[in-house]
């Protein structure tokens, strides 16, 4: 039978049969590298012992307990943690069931705290543009164009403001410029809207699916933290994708020390994939002022659910004890430079960016000039399809329809060694090798 997803006539996915390290097996045997950690997710790697058996532990004790009859020891130990390594600033920890929800709670903590601290007119949330932070409707009003989807008329219209992009800097200006240029339409923007009803500002520091892991100079970051403080402006950094070790340090907030955000988000690699768990971190005091004023019910049935969070705790641990984050910073490294000499052969990669183990390459049909391929190819899905057939696993997805450009994410585990690292590469480049020779046949010269 189809899922109802699947556009009719499509082939379907292989089945999955197990799963170990950075590998995945199908029910046919055949073996595929995860080069994108499933959607960047699994970044311990797929079947650690050390979180199966945290689970088991505590599937046989107990697989649900509801946080307002039972707190869970798993639950304490994980915030505790967390708030160590996240450092000063994010002592508070509130534990969902993934990176949407946490977002949106998030949202709804900020809006508290303005109630609370008698700023009760705040209520807008600035993002930017393109940008994904999730898909319920709520995620959806702060990563969609509205124009463009047909969801436009139930999504909250909160202003946008512009993503300074590293590879496409605004014409006529260097990246610097750039970034400068979109940190004070984020100025601009606050007074046109009256500084008053203006709550947060939320951004991907580094970016994910919306921006192919692109980032900023650290003069963008000085400048947005500034403004929010300026104007008494939440500054969140939603780091669903890139927190939890990714970028090489814990947070990616973590390198721009002057530019500490008020609240982080995070999601998909706090659970690994092992279980479902995201979650947002606030300072003690700002939890305080809002317990005092009434209190916050996060109200959902998986909120800090006792599996979760021991899940959670064994993946944060293994996290730590295997240093990932630095080996991270150091796989990444390795990756990049490998991807540039895979530029060599390539030319239509046009770009090659990241930190950490978070990193992307973008496609161009003139690298030259840097044009893009006609939107209705949607290469990187094009591209993840032949990828299949060299065994590599790549997560495409494609927002605003490839207008910002197409690229696809080089997300390993952090787990990954060099020598997977080499097979990844090469793997890729007879995935490119195959895709080029499809557009010889079909007469084009790239
Ligand atoms: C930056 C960012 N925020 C939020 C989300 C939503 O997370 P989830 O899919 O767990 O709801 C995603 C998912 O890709 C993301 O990349």
């Amino acid at each position: 039978m189809q899922h109802f997803w699947q556009s009719p006539g499509a082939k379907p996915p292989p089945r999955i049969a197990r799963a170990a390290g950075v590998f995945v097996w199908d029910t046919e045997g055949n073996r595929y590298l995860d080069a994108t950690s499933g959607p960047v997710a699994v970044n311990l790697g797929h079947g650690n012992r050390c979180v199966l058996e945290a689970m088991r532990k505590q599937a046989d004790q107990a697989c649900f307990a509801y946080p307002s009859y039972f707190e869970s020891e798993d639950n304490l130990l994980l915030g505790d943690l967390l708030a160590q390594q996240a450092g000063p600033g994010f002592d508070r920890t509130f534990l969902v069931s993934g990176g949407a929800e946490a977002v949106e709670k998030c949202v709804e903590f900020a809006r508290l705290h303005a109630v609370a601290t008698g700023a009760s007119s705040r209520y807008q949330v600035i993002s930017r543009h393109p940008a994904f932070h999730g898909s319920t409707l709520a995620c959806q009003g702060l990563s969609e164009d509205p124009h463009n989807s047909p969801l436009a008329p139930m999504l909250p219209r909160w202003p946008k403001v512009p993503v300074p992009f590293s590879y496409r800097p605004a014409a006529g200006l260097d990246g610097e410029a750039d970034a400068t240029r979109c940190a004070e339409a984020l100025r601009e923007t606050i007074l046109a809207q009256g500084p008053n009803t203006v709550l947060a500002f939320i951004l991907e520091p580094v970016m994910g699916l919306s921006g192919g892991a692109n980032y900023a100079p650290p003069a963008y970051y000085r400048r947005i933290r500034e403004i929010c403080s300026e104007f008494g402006v939440l500054l969140i950094f939603d780091e669903v994708m890139s927190g939890a070790g990714r970028t090489g340090r814990f947070l990616a907030a973590h390198w721009w020390d002057e530019a500490r955000p008020d609240l982080v988000v995070l999601g998909k690699g706090l659970g690994s994939g092992y279980f479902p768990l995201g979650g947002f971190m606030a300072s003690a005091a700002m939890a305080q002022v809002v317990v005092e004023n009434g209190g916050f019910h996060l109200g959902h049935t998986y909120k800090a659910n006792p599996l979760a969070c021991s899940v959670g705790l064994a993946v944060l641990r293994e996290t730590l004890e295997q240093d990932l984050p630095a080996r991270a910073a150091q796989s990444g490294d390795y990756l990049r430079a490998r991807l540039l000499e895979l530029q060599k052969d390539f030319p239509i990669i046009g770009d090659v960016r990241g930190m950490g183990l978070f990193n992307a390459i973008e496609f161009v049909a003139d690298p030259g000039t840097k044009a893009m391929f006609p939107r209705e190819w949607d290469i990187a899905k094009e591209l993840s399809q032949l990828a299949l057939q060299e065994g590599l696993l790549i997560y495409a997805r494609r927002t605003f329809g490839g207008r910002f450009g197409d690229w696809l994410m080089m997300t390993p585990p952090l787990i990954v060694s060099k020598a997977e690292v080499d097979e990844l590469v090469e793997r890729l480049g007879a995935t490119l090798s195959r895709y080029q020779q499809q557009l010889h046949r079909a007469g084009h010269k790239t």
